[in-house]
């Protein structure tokens, strides 16, 4: 039985929202409905949100405000409750169209003069969020139609800020020239590069549960973890989006964004405040730790593999070359597993061991941290003849929470071990808050607070750590594909990855 812990759940700067007008480039795409908007609501219901707060949707297609509230009406189920029918009330009358092509400078004077109009029908002061939710060849585009036509400029302490989709750049060269693009028209400060996995309340307590709590921090280096391993593993396949999927493979989809987050979390030092700098200084640090693979290394320490038909849960499932828009002689890669080395006091010789794929058995998200083990000479003469691995579980989903895997004295006269779990469930001891992964997200960007954001230099961090990984890739293609069906753990080299160290991955958890 869980005990309940008392909880203040407050909002975190026990502030609301800055009074503004939230700007969505790329409003008629799946995003705003699934998760945008959702996500204002949850926010807008929960007090965060000032009453002067306006949505401007803005796409190509004509359409009324009240298509367009009708459009992005979140499902029946999430407005089940009465304070959320409320709050949907007192929010969509707030929710604004403006369709326009963002790609041309001239829709920009007509965009400024109707956000101008919105500022005093709803009486917000000028300040702009603008959130890019669209294909990323119109990053750079749009933010210099912003910079042209006066709309990124921050003058009488009014704010505009711009929110970036993933992906950022496809390779290291396009992230840096990304970030150059878009620094000349507007400052650091202004940038909000999102990173969905930074929304996820399990990867934001990373941080607290490793520097909140006395007790882990002392054994969180090489002196006593043996390896750690990260799995983000997906069920689902590419799900209709073939075209972009095709392009981009396993490797840039998922690891130089959300799989370098999770290193730097589990990796970085503390840092000395929990301010966006200080905090973002330290995931750099970590992530520039990270040992170059040379070509040679890339050959042994990073699997590429493409899923094949298969079964998953049952039902048989197509291969990826058979999915939908998708080219059949596709050789882009479905799945990857590298093995990392972070080159600095803390993590020397600790192999850092990351996978992630799709049509993979099941959805699981999990960092595990294996320590050392014990002397077994204490256990010689009795019957234990192996010690239990001792392992940390971080589960950041479907499962949410922590568990610590130990050895305990099984009941009886002879001395026998077994495996015991302790075991810490978020929605055991917290509830279930309803979230779409975006709420902390916006409202950080809304009180222009960075810190979970990805500053140049970590984006510029991530690709590094990928880029010779993609280099040898690119000159040598597999010739194996597909080489996994459906439904298994990847190709066996990444298990063989681990066996060759004497270690083998976890696929128990969530
Ligand atoms: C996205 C990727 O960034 O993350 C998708 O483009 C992937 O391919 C998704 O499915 C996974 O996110 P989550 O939150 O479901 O783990």
């Amino acid at each position: 039985m869980v005990q309940k812990l008392e909880t203040a759940l407050t909002p975190p700067h026990n502030r609301t929202a800055d009074p503004c007008v939230i700007v969505i480039f790329g409003a008629s795409g799946d995003l705003t409905k699934r998760k945008l908007i959702p996500a204002v609501l949850n926010l807008q219901n929960g007090g965060f949100l000032p009453r002067n707060l306006a949505v401007v949707g803005v796409a190509r297609t004509q359409m009324s405000h009240a298509q367009f509230r009708d459009e992005v009406k979140p499902e029946d189920k999430c407005l089940s409750s009465e304070p959320m029918r409320a709050a949907w009330g007192a929010l969509s009358e707030r929710i604004f169209y403006f369709a326009a092509d963002a790609t041309k400078p001239e829709s920009f004077s007509g965009l400024a003069e109707f956000l101008k109009k919105t500022d005093s029908q709803v009486g917000t002061p000028g300040n702009y969020l603008f959130y890019l939710s669209v294909s990323p060849n119109f990053f750079a585009p749009i933010i210099q139609n912003l910079g042209k036509s006066g709309l990124a400029g921050e003058e009488n302490g009014r704010w505009r800020r711009v929110i970036i989709e993933k992906p950022f750049g496809h390779d290291l060269p396009s992230a840096v020239e990304l970030n150059r693009t878009i620094r000349s028209v507007i400052g650091e400060n202004q940038i909000f590069r999102i990173d969905h996995y930074l929304g996820k309340e399990t990867v934001q307590n990373l941080m607290v549960f490793r520097f909140g709590n006395g007790m882990f921090e002392p054994i969180w280096n090489r002196n006593y973890i043996d390896h750690v391993q990260i799995t983000v593993a997906e069920e689902l396949g590419v799900e209709g989006r073939g075209p972009y999927y095709d392009m981009a493979g396993a490797m840039r989809d998922m690891v130089p964004n959300h799989i370098a987050q999770l290193i730097s979390l589990v990796g970085m030092e503390p840092p000395i405040s929990f301010s966006a700098d200080a905090v973002r200084d330290e995931q750099v640090k970590l992530l520039n730790s990270i040992e170059p693979l040379s070509p040679e290394d890339v050959l042994h320490q990073a699997v590429r593999g493409q899923y094949g038909p298969g079964e998953i849960d049952g039902k048989k499932v197509p291969g990826y070359r058979q999915e939908e828009k998708v080219p059949p002689e596709s050789n882009t890669e479905t799945f990857v597993a590298l093995r990392l080395l972070v080159d600095n006091w803390r993590w020397a010789g600790v192999p850092f061991y990351a996978r992630t794929g799709k049509r993979l058995p099941k959805r699981m998200t999990q960092i595990v941290i294996q320590f050392k083990h014990a002397p077994a000479m204490l256990f010689q003469h009795t019957s234990v003849d192996r010690l239990t691995t001792n392992r940390l579980y971080i589960h950041i989903q479907p499962k949410e929470g922590i568990s610590l895997r130990f050895g305990a004295k099984v009941p009886g006269p002879v001395l026998t071990m077994g495996t015991v779990e302790m075991d810490f469930d978020y929605v055991d001891y917290f509830g279930k808050v309803p979230s779409t992964g975006y709420e902390t997200l916006l409202y950080d960007a809304m009180i222009g607070d960075a810190t979970l954001f990805q500053r140049a230099d970590m984006v510029q961090g991530g690709w590094s750590m990928v880029q010779p990984v993609l280099d040898v890739w690119k000159a040598l293609p597999p010739r194996n594909y597909p080489n996994y069906p459906a439904g298994t753990w990847g190709p066996p080299e990444a298990d063989e990855l681990l066996r060759r160290d004497g270690r083998h991955w976890e696929n128990s958890g969530s």
